[in-house]
Order: structure tokens, then C-alpha cells, then sequence
């Protein structure tokens, strides 16, 4: 066992320990619990790590956040709206403590790996009891433990990340899909974004890690898992023991049991000629790739440090759809970036119009205090930006609208998710491509895999019936 292994199993002991002593205190009085999450799916797939931990010291959920005794955020700071939202929310918080003086409030998350951000909360937001970051969200438990025993607020913030800590509980939000976590981290800089600053250097978790916690996943019922990193291409570099982010799909598919395998998120210029063939032979890949081009002008994604071009962009997605018929194509994109001009914004605008998206998450540009993009020249006004977003969403609107479309009269399989909450004879469930759709069923059909017929399009979720 090599020694970072050792600190990893002990530290993962240690923390059971604490757990099983909070318990002693917390477990049986009814305690509640209640965890908002910010920003991406690698939050999501954290906020469960959370709600694991809550859970095994004895907390139970709430409904609503007025009601639980123990308040969590685990925020985001990728673009300024996040990060206000969570100061408006720990404002309103204030209130909900005087009220029950008992109840914890904690913070963790990206915003918290600031130096400002902490400053903030320890001088307007006194009333936080626990302050972490990203990389020792598995300490919870120790952290409250802490706060218990010295009645004063607790920081635990860590600069970088220490070891990978392995094998703690965790509350899926679906029994019958999962996500996994193959890397943390990003070595990109992409000069607009704060990830690499809050979220460290890129790191990936061993194979065996991440067969063994797939395994048990489909052995409780998982379907469908969604290997998450940062950037997933660049899976296996870092390793003792390197190995491709292709190798490892192949693997993963082996696994019996396991039937829809999807990765987010992809960075065009690491996916391989490798990974596209496995793309095209995969029998469990779902047929369709997040790949986020941000920018369809060369000038401006060189100012993004993003290291490709317009037309290498254009080439990978014609060499995608060659292996992969239909496949289902999303993307991000962002507006207004420094410099932009309205020749570059129609270049993006070209890519959308060429690609064919079949969904795509816009954002305005954000300056984000500590990147190379907050002191460049020509800052796009925020009017200017606002009128070319607005008119890229109608293109969107238009194309996403048109491929929602195209699914009518063919007949695909659907993971079923839920029954709908508007009508109770509907059921809603995803087809490979990630398309919404609504059908008549009932709630035996809740994680299984069925063909459906689609008969409407409703632009952004698509009306069928289940094939016989
Ligand atoms: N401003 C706007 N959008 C951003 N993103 C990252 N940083 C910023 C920023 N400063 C977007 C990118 C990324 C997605 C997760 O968030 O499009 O792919
Ligand atoms: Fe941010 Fe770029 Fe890394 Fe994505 S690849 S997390 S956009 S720096």
C-alpha cells in the first residue's frame, strides 16, 4: 500500500469514528437536515456526499430549509449571480436562526476557497457556524464535532488538496442513476474561469477505486452511471499507473448490469482519436457528448486560452457524428467575453447553426477577481452583451426546437425517473440524448429502461407512449 493509500484508509477511519460518536448525540431526536446546492453536477455529486455523513451521524431531511436545525451551502463562485444569490440567502438565514438559536449553519464549496469571500463572512455573516472548502468536505463530520465542543465558529480551509479520501456514505438522489467521480480538478486555466483556483490540480482516482464503487453502485440498483472531472479527456495522467480516459470507458463496460454509461465534461482539445472509436463501438455510451465549445471566434478562443480553433472544433464534431449516428450534441457557451466583437459573436453564432446543438447552456461573461480575463482590455458593456445573447438564445431556441422535433415518429429507450408531479398518470423519464419526455405509466416503471414511442414535441420535452 503506497503511503498516500495509508493516510487516505486512516483518515476515512477516523472520520467513521467521529460519526459513529456524533451519533451517540444527534441520532433519534429528529433532528433535521437541509443541503442547497450551487452551480455544477460535481456540486450535486458532493451535496450527496454530504447528505451521507448528515445522515449516518443522525440527522434526518427537511422539507424546507426554515425547518431544519442544520443548514448547509455548498456554493459555487464560477460566475457572480451564484455567489450573490448566496449572500442574499445567508442574509434571509439570519432571521431563521433567532428563531431556533440551535440550528448550524455551514458553508462549503468553491466560493469559500477565497480569501475574500471568508474576510466577508467573518465580517458581515457572524451568525456561520462552519466554514470548509472543496477539498476536505469528507471532515464534515469532524468539523461539526469541533463546533460542538468549542461553541465558536470553525474555518478549515485548505489551500490543495491532501489525499483522496475513498469510502464514505453518500445519498443518491435517483437509486437507479449515479454519478462518479473520475477526476478533481483542472490544469487548464482557461483565462475566465476561477475552477482551477478554487478546485486545485488535476488528480485522478485510481481504477480500481472507481470499478470497485460502480460495482457496488449496480449492485444497489444503479442503471446508468455519469463519470464527472473537470475536464474527463485528460482522465489517467497523473496516475502511477497511467491509463486513457478510453481505457477506462472499456473497462467500466464490462461491468455487467451497468446499461447507460455518460462523462461530462469533455474539453476539445483533449478528445482523442481513441476515445472518439470507443465513442462509436460503445454499446453502453449514450448516444450523446457535452462538449462545450464557449466560443465559435479563433482570436477570442485564444484570449480564452482554450487551444483550439474554430474549425478544429467544427472537424471533431463532424468526426463525432461520423462514428455516431444522431448522436445528441450540448454544449456551453459564453457571451461578451473581453474583446468580442460582433464578427466574433457571429462566428459564434456560426458554430450553433452548423453543430446543430441539441441543447446548450448560455452564460453571460462574468469577471471573476484573480483570472487573466477580469484585466483585459476591452470589456464588453454589459448592454452590448446582454442584445447578443438575447439574439443567440432565439437561434438556440429555433435549433433546439427543430431536433426535439426530428425525435418524433421513431421509437427510443427511456430510463423512467418519476412520476410526473403535474399529472399522476404521466411518468418522466430520459432518453439517451438526455431529452425530457412524458408518457403514461405508472410507478412500477421508476427505474427501468423501456421504449417509448415519441409522439409531440414540446420544444424543451417531447409526449409519447410506451411501445408495445
Ligand atoms: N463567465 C461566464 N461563464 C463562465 N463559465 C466559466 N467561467 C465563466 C465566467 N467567468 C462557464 C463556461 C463553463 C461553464 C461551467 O461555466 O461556459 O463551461
Ligand atoms: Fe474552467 Fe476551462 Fe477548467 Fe473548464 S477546462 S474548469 S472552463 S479552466
Amino acid at each position: 500500500m503506497n503511503k498516500n493509500l495509508d493516510i487516505s484508509h486512516e483518515e476515512s477511519l477516523k472520520q467513521k469514528r467521529i460519526m459513529d460518536k456524533l451519533s451517540e448525540q444527534i441520532k433519534g431526536k429528529g433532528l433535521k437536515y437541509f443541503v442547497s446546492t450551487f452551480g455544477c453536477q460535481m456540486n450535486a455529486h458532493d451535496s450527496e456526499k454530504l447528505k451521507g455523513i448528515l445522515e449516518q451521524i443522525g440527522y434526518v431531511p427537511a422539507t424546507e430549509e426554515k425547518d431544519a436545525d442544520f443548514v448547509i451551502y455548498n456554493t459555487c463562485c464560477v460566475r457572480e449571480n451564484a455567489e450573490l444569490k448566496v449572500y442574499g440567502r445567508l442574509g434571509a438565514l439570519k432571521n431563521s436562526k433567532k428563531r431556533n438559536p440551535n440550528m448550524l449553519i455551514a458553508l462549503c464549496g468553491c466560493m469559500m476557497q477565497q480569501d475574500t469571500v471568508i474576510k466577508e463572512i467573518k465580517r458581515a455573516y457572524r451568525h456561520v457556524d462552519i466554514l470548509f472548502g472543496t477539498h476536505n468536505l469528507y471532515k464534515l463530520a469532524e468539523l461539526i464535532q469541533t463546533r460542538l465542543d468549542t461553541g465558536k465558529m470553525v474555518i478549515d480551509i485548505w489551500e490543495n488538496y491532501k489525499e483522496i479520501v475513498e469510502d464514505l456514505p453518500s445519498i443518491r438522489k435517483y437509486k437507479f442513476k449515479s454519478s462518479v467521480n473520475v477526476m478533481f480538478g483542472c490544469n487548464n486555466f482557461c483565462t475566465y474561469c476561477i475552477v482551477p483556483y478554487v478546485r486545485g490540480r488535476e488528480r485522478s482516482r485510481k481504477p480500481e477505486d472507481i470499478m470497485n464503487e460502480i460495482k457496488e453502485l449496480v449492485e444497489d440498483g444503479v442503471k446508468e452511471i455519469t463519470l464527472l472531472g473537470q475536464n474527463v479527456n485528460s482522465y489517467g495522467k497523473s496516475l502511477d499507473n497511467p491509463i486513457t480516459f478510453a481505457e477506462l470507458i472499456q473497462e467500466i463496460e464490462k461491468i455487467d448490469g451497468l446499461e447507460r454509461i455518460r462523462f461530462m465534461t469533455s474539453h476539445p482539445k483533449d478528445l482523442s482519436d481513441e476515445l472518439i472509436e470507443v465513442i462509436g463501438n460503445s454499446k453502453k455510451l449514450c448516444n450523446h457528448i457535452h462538449l462545450p465549445f464557449q466560443s465559435g471566434s479563433t482570436k477570442v478562443l485564444k484570449k480564452m486560452n482554450r487551444r483550439y480553433t474554430k474549425e478544429q472544433y467544427l472537424e471533431l464534431v463532424d468526426k463525432i457524428k461520423a462514428v455516431r449516428k444522431n448522436v445528441a450534441l450540448t454544449t456551453d457557451i459564453i457571451v461578451g467575453f473581453p474583446g468580442e466583437t460582433e464578427e466574433d459573436f457571429m462566428d459564434t453564432i456560426d458554430v450553433v447553426k452548423k453543430v446543430e446543438f441539441d441543447n446548450a447552456f448560455t452564460f453571460l461573461y462574468s469577471v471573476r477577481t484573480g483570472t487573466p480575463a477580469a484585466t483585459m482590455e476591452n470589456q464588453v458593456p454589459e448592454n452590448v452583451a446582454k442584445e447578443r445573447f438575447n439574439r443567440l438564445l432565439e437561434v438556440l431556441d429555433e435549433i433546439v426546437h427543430k431536433k426535439a422535433c426530428d425525435k418524433v415518429g421513431s421509437t427510443y429507450d427511456v430510463l423512467v425517473e418519476q412520476v410526473n408531479k403535474q399529472n399522476n398518470d404521466l411518468v418522466s423519464g430520459r432518453l439517451e440524448s438526455n431529452h425530457l419526455v412524458h408518457f403514461k405509466g405508472n410507478e412500477d416503471l421508476i427505474g427501468k429502461i423501456v421504449p417509448v414511442n415519441i409522439i409531440e414535441s414540446k420544444g424543451y420535452y417531447l409526449l409519447g407512449e410506451l411501445a408495445e
